[in-house]
């Protein structure tokens, strides 16, 4: 299958300029997890229809992947789903239970239970397909992000069997096992080419490989354990541009940075200027206001707001986004006043 051609008018918006580190009108800005339940509308839409169920759901996945582009007016859509919807899809037994995440009915334990991890048909994954293809068609001009869960954050939910604070499990196999550790990441990565292949077939005109959990291992085990297999990830995408994020990645910069994508996510911990200095000039950065400044006064948002594009400068392109996800409290018109002063202030 081949990719569907851009609209010239998408790629040359300024979300896609910035990824390619090109001039741009003013700093693009979406939001992580802006699609969701700060939104009412969300709430609405979702009543009484399960997690998993409602992203098989096309027309359901198109209305929530617009919510957020219509209220805040922001520069990118990113494709309602989930990380976990390739594992379900390839047939592991698992659900989002609301609260609590990810819950996976048997963890991976052994060499017998890794290679109980299916492969991922693109036909298994339709669904999104066709999700991807409606919201290319609603779009217009403003480009649509596909993503992905990166082998090490999807690992941890299939070895813990669930959200974990030490990730203990999936260290312990790691450490304990690196072979079978290898063999798993091998598998997961697989699973995520393959389903960032069927959105970049469908249309996505980005990616971002989400590691949320990453920054929970040092920069050594990062290299030895990780690296690799996200590396093989990034490396077969050439089409688009890819983005990378993880959390609590202060020391992980350079090597993440290293795993091929044109634009590496930052939390609210680094700086975006100590950022670019850690990852080099030749990456453009995406970030990173702490989701809890929404939650300060007004003058308080707007002059971290200047701060995060003033320390942006110092990349050669800037993603302005919050430094992890859209917290559900959070007041919707806090979220459109921040992309009202990214633009304004940025503007050039
Ligand atoms: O707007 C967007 O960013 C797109 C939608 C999106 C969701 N999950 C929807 C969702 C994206 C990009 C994700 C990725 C995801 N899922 C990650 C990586 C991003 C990150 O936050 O670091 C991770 C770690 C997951 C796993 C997961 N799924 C968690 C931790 C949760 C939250 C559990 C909860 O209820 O608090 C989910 C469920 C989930 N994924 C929800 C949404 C909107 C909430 C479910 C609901 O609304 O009922």
């Amino acid at each position: 299958m081949s990719q569907t051609p851009h609209s010239a008018a998408v790629t040359d918006s300024p979300f896609l300029r910035a990824c390619r580190r090109e001039p741009v009108p003013y700093t693009p800005v979406w939001f992580m997890r802006q699609a969701g339940r700060s939104l009412p509308e969300y709430r609405q839409v979702r009543a009484g229809i399960g997690m998993l169920e409602s992203c098989r759901r096309p027309d359901l996945v198109c209305e929530i992947t617009l919510q957020p582009v219509r209220r805040h007016g922001v520069d990118a859509a990113i494709l309602f789903s989930d990380i976990v919807v390739p594992l379900a899809a390839a047939g592991v037994d698992l659900d989002i239970v609301a609260g609590t995440g990810p819950v996976v009915a048997k963890p991976v334990a052994t060499l017998a239970d890794v290679e109980t991890v299916p492969s991922l048909a693109p036909e298994q994954v339709a669904y999104v397909a066709e999700a991807v293809r409606l919201l290319r068609s609603e779009l217009g001009a403003t480009p649509l992000i596909g993503f992905a869960g990166a082998p090490f954050t999807l690992a941890s939910y299939l070895v813990e069997g669930g959200p974990s604070r030490t990730h203990a499990k999936t260290k312990a196999l790691m450490y304990g096992a690196p072979d079978l550790w290898h063999a798993l990441c091998g598998r997961l990565a697989e699973i995520t080419r393959t389903f960032l292949r069927v959105q970049i077939d469908a249309g996505a005109n980005a990616v971002q490989l989400f590691d949320s959990w990453a920054g929970a291992l040092s920069e050594r085990d990062y290299r030895r354990y990780v690296l690799p297999h996200s590396k093989a990830v990034l490396e077969g995408i050439t089409e688009v541009p890819k983005i990378h994020f993880g959390v609590g990645t202060a020391e992980l910069l350079p090597a993440m940075g290293e795993a091929g994508a044109d634009v590496v996510g930052v939390d609210w911990r680094t700086p975006l200027d100590a950022a670019t200095a850690r990852i080099g000039a030749d990456k453009a950065v995406q970030g990173n206001l702490d989701p809890c400044t929404l939650f300060a006064p007004a003058e308080v948002v707007e002059s971290e707001v200047r701060r995060v594009l003033d320390e942006g400068r110092a990349a050669p392109g800037h993603v302005f986004n919050l430094g992890h996800g859209v917290l559900p409290e959070t007041d919707p018109d806090a979220l459109t006043r921040v992309v009202e002063l990214v633009h304004e202030l940025s503007r050039r």
